[in-house]
């Protein structure tokens, strides 16, 4: 059921029951003091027109010769009727509404004295019955009859007025809320139809144009922008990252494929172009898989993996990774300084990875006869790994995005043809899975300065 409709029928039935509730209880209090009225009045005069009778029995009259008038009674709308014990008639004031003259009722079967009779031609009536006593003894009966004709017909009015004024009002409140409700949710429709049109097309760049109040559908359509904003950037980033890696992938198996296909189709190749073509295929397919093993620490990061934490000695690991980069082939001088216990909660896996992919740049870019220093030391309140060369340094514009997937600066690749700029997004993804941060100071031309803080272990 559409909640428009739910709502208006939730409404309807809260206000209904409220109108019922009030129309109700007005129509009970109205009509039992009405009917309450006319039993005060029967008994009333009842009770007047028997002190009188007893009084005259008591002086020594007998109720037939009461000459009591009873005439003026009738100016109050009630018709009294005396009978004797046997309930013979005996005396009657004027009939102001033609009633009947009802037979008395069994007095035995009545729990009280009061009696409501319908007359088929004068409608409902309303007697009551007080016995006159002689000492102790019942002479008579006074018999008060007054008509609820006035009262039944206004009341029968009253609860039509009531019938139709809670029609009208439940007809107003279901009109009235279904247009609150139309209203109130015209903005998630347009959100909805939003949502609609961008899984059918997947049109991220699409947003919502909600001009509505300032309220909470304003709220849920701005965040509802804001997702789509972040989605599309994903989405557009997703799409680059794959761009860019099934270029970056091409360029060695191309050289690969070609270097091959000469191989394949060249008998007489001298040995020593052979052995150029083979190294150089080597080479492209070292490229290639360090490339692949890049792709897939960045594909972990991006799936959130769980990594197993362990107490790291960084001193150790910088003594692994400086005697692996003494080993190659390199044209620069390396200087290593560790203090002797440099101890981190992490992942020792990443942290050498870290610990390479600086110390492989500070290699790369750092020209013929250049100096290059790694350290890791200890301060009051962390600990960390530093990598400074004196190498070509890195424009202040190039700055901001060195940590960018696939992002190399011109001077970077004027200088060596080597990387494809994933090296540095890996190292930002591993310092912040360990809550430590990158910084970086550079001067063109001269150097740069790569410091990675840690959380420290305290013994
Ligand atoms: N020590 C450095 N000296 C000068 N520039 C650097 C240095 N380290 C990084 N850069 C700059 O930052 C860019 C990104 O570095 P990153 O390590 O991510 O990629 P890469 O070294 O080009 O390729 P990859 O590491 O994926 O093989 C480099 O292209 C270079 O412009
Ligand atoms: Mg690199």
């Amino acid at each position: 059921m559409p909640i428009r409709l739910r709502l208006t029928l939730w409404s309807c039935l809260i206000f209904g029951f409220l109108l019922a509730a009030i129309t109700i209880s007005i129509y009970l209090v109205h009509s039992t003091s009405n009917y309450k009225e006319q039993d005060r009045i029967l008994s009333k005069i009842s009770l007047h027109i028997r002190g009188e009778l007893e009084k005259e029995i008591k002086e020594g009259g007998s109720l037939s010769e009461a000459r009591f008038s009873l005439e003026k009674f009738s100016l109050n709308g009630v018709y009294v009727l005396i009978n004797d014990a046997s309930g013979n008639y005996i005396a009657a004031s004027l009939n102001p509404f033609r009633a009947p003259d009802a037979p008395l009722p069994d007095l035995r079967k009545m729990k009280r004295n009061l009696h409501t009779f319908t007359d088929p031609e004068f409608g409902r009536f309303r007697m009551m019955v007080t016995p006159v006593w002689d000492a102790d003894r019942v002479v008579g009966y006074i018999q008060a009859e007054i008509s609820l004709k006035q009262i039944d017909t206004s009341l029968a009015r009253l609860k039509w007025l009531i019938f139709f004024v809670t029609c009208t009002g439940l007809f107003l409140a279901a009109a009235g809320s279904w247009f609150l409700a139309r209203k109130a949710l015209s903005g998630v429709e347009i959100i909805s139809q939003t949502a609609q049109a961008i899984a059918v097309s997947q049109g991220f760049d699409r947003r919502v144009l909600y001009t509505g109040a300032k309220d909470e559908l304003s709220q849920l359509a701005e965040t509802f922008n804001e997702m789509l904003e972040s989605l599309e950037n994903a989405f557009v980033s997703q799409r680059r990252f794959i761009a860019y890696a099934s270029h970056e992938l091409r360029a060695p198996l191309t050289t690969i494929r070609g270097n091959l296909d000469i191989l394949q189709r060249m008998k007489n190749i001298p040995p020593e172009d052979q052995v150029e073509i083979l190294g150089d295929t080597r080479r492209e397919a070292i490229r290639m898989s360090k490339l692949v093993a890049d792709l897939l620490s960045l594909a972990r990061a991006d799936a959130g993996q769980e990594i197993r934490m362990q107490i790291v000695d960084l001193s150790k690991l910088l003594k692994e990774v400086e005697s692996e980069i003494q080993a190659w082939d390199k044209k620069v001088s390396i200087q290593a300084e560790w203090e002797p216990s440099v101890m981190t909660w992490g992942n020792e896996d990443l942290l050498k990875q870290l610990l390479l992919i600086l110390a492989e740049n500070a290699v790369r870019y750092t020209p013929e006869g250049g100096h290059i220093m790694l350290a890791a030391y200890l301060d009051s309140r962390h600990c960390g790994i530093r990598a400074a060369d004196t190498g070509i340094g890195i424009d202040p514009r190039d700055l901001p995005n060195i940590f960018e997937r696939f992002y190399r600066s011109e001077s970077a690749r004027m200088h060596s043809s080597e990387g494809s700029g994933l090296g540095l997004s890996i190292a930002k993804w591993i310092v912040e899975l360990h809550g430590g941060n990158i910084i970086v100071t550079s001067v063109p031309g001269e150097g740069s300065d790569f410091q990675v803080r840690l959380p420290k272990i305290k013994e």
